[in-house]
């Protein structure tokens, strides 16, 4: 039976870094190294300094455990291939910029060269795990290009394991995963690469949370979540504009709806809409699958989670401009926050994004500066677009003294508390509440 003892991991981005510093971290019998094409990453991984290239609560204590001892990051892709008895394919799938499925199919390209150098390399068996988030059957490419492409003697057994953790709380989900899923074929050499992966979760993972399925319902099942998740937030925030109508508190709704313990609580947090790297990407993936499968039906369902969400964006700027008095050409307006949600450096498709170009377009002024106190000084309006801490400690009262009047806030988060803010003098609209400023 195969044994893991070399792990090698292509890509040290958001999933590579965390998820292999963590199995290195469990399994110090393992060796795992860490390659990416990019120096400067790799550069960054290695810094004396543990200057990781992400932020990411708890990261650094696990580099800084394991890095030296069983842990490398390298940007010798080959030698970290000819070692390892298990190569974990981790590098980006982003949305198609051009060409058939522009917009909405994910782009191979970074995994068939992943595949392509894996083939042209090995001189010995391995297992290749799928890590990326990838169409349903992209197994079945990756298993015919290096299948095409391998020396005699050399065999290929690919998995698909797709990552559930959340940035922000990436190390917390990796110690703790509500599960682990690992996809094969159903034959006995893929059910024998099946059980060699569970072995290496089974080192901190407890069985019953290592999920092992086909090959096609794995990659299906990354997807199908995402869309799931993403899903509820749109539905939350479908409800959050009908609260604004009528008066209602989304809170309140939100509360009463995920009390049932057939819906639960999670998830269901009115927001200005989802950002992230994964979200929109995945479900417009999942678009373009079910288009390709000729399933038009199935594909509208699913892309009205990403318009709503774009209507919600909107919907905020517009009530912005609205508030102010029908416009916002010339005035200063403070963006509290632009990561896509708090406890993360990621900005990828982060609705602040979205937020900024609408009012830029408005032709108003935002600004870059380094302290929330500092950004709010002479603005017209403050706007809360990432769930922060340190924006609820902010002082206010001082805020407030220096702010144009009327001073208003627009809370895209839910985040502060809007009676304190209006007894200091403030205009406030929170998002899913029927309340006048
Ligand atoms: P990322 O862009 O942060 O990292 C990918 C890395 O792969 C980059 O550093 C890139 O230089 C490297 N790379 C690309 N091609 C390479 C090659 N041929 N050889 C060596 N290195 C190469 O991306 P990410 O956020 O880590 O996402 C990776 C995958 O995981 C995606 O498919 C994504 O959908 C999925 N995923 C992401 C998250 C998340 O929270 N970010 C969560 C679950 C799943
Ligand atoms: C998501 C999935 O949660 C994770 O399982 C998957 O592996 C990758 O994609 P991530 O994008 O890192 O993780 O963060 P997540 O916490 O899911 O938040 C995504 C977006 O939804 C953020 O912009 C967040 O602010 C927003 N959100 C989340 C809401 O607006 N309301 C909520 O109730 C929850």
């Amino acid at each position: 039976p195969v044994q893991v003892k070399k792990i090698c991991c292509i890509g040290a981005g958001y999933v590579g870094g965390p998820t292999c510093a963590v199995i290195a971290l469990k399994c110090p019998h393992i060796q795992v190294t860490i390659v990416d094409l990019n120096k400067a990453r790799v550069d960054a991984w290695n810094s004396p300094d543990f200057a990781v290239p992400i932020y990411e609560p708890g990261l650094v204590d696990v580099v800084k455990q394991c890095r030296g001892r069983n842990l490398f990051f390298s940007t010798d892709v080959d030698k970290a291939i000819l070692e390892a008895d298990l190569i974990f394919v981790s590098v980006n799938t982003p949305t198609k910029k051009s060409g058939v499925g522009a917009g909405f199919a994910a782009d191979l390209n970074y995994v068939e060269s992943a595949t392509r150098r894996i083939a042209a390399v090995a001189t010995s068996s391995k297992i290749v795990v799928e890590k990326s988030t990838v169409p349903c059957r992209t197994a079945e490419s990756m298993r015919t290009i290096l299948e095409a492409n391998s020396r005699p003697g050399t065999r290929f057994d690919i998995l698909s394991n797709p990552e559930f953790l959340a940035e922000g709380t990436a190390i917390a989900d990796l110690f703790k995963p509500d599960r682990v899923l690992i996809g094969s074929l159903q034959t006995t050499e893929g059910k024998e690469a099946c059980r060699a992966l569970a072995d290496v979760y089974a080192n901190w993972v407890p069985q019953e949370r290592i999920l092992t399925v086909g090959l096609w319902s794995s990659e299906l099942s990354k997807l199908a979540a995402n869309a799931m998740l993403a899903q509820r937030i749109s539905s939350i925030n479908a409800l959050s504009a009908i609260c604004e109508a009528t008066g209602a508190n989304i809170d309140e709704v939100s509360h009463a709806v995920g009390f049932d313990s057939r819906i639960g609580p999670k998830f269901l947090r009115a927001s200005v809409g989802f950002g992230g790297s994964c979200f929109q990407k995945d479900i417009l993936n999942l678009v373009y699958l079910s288009e390709s499968l000729h399933l038009p039906q199935v594909a509208a369902y699913w892309r009205q989670v990403v318009e709503m969400n774009e209507y919600q964006k909107s919907r905020f700027s517009k009530t912005v401009v609205d508030t102010l008095f029908n416009t916002i050409t010339g005035k200063h307006i403070a963006v509290l926050g632009f990561a896509f949600k708090a406890d993360t450096g990621d900005t990828r498709e982060s609705a602040a994004i979205s937020l900024i170009r609408d009012f830029l377009s408005e032709r108003a002024f935002v600004t870059i500066v380094h302290s929330a106190l500092e950004a709010c000084t002479q603005k017209e309006a403050i706007i809360i677009a990432t769930e922060w801490k340190e924006f609820l400690e902010i002082d206010w009262q001082t805020v407030y003294a220096n702010m144009s009047k009327p001073a208003f806030v627009f809370d895209g988060r839910l985040l502060i508390d809007a009676d304190k803010l209006r007894k200091i003098g403030f205009k406030v609209k929170v998002i899913g509440r029927g309340e006048r400023v």
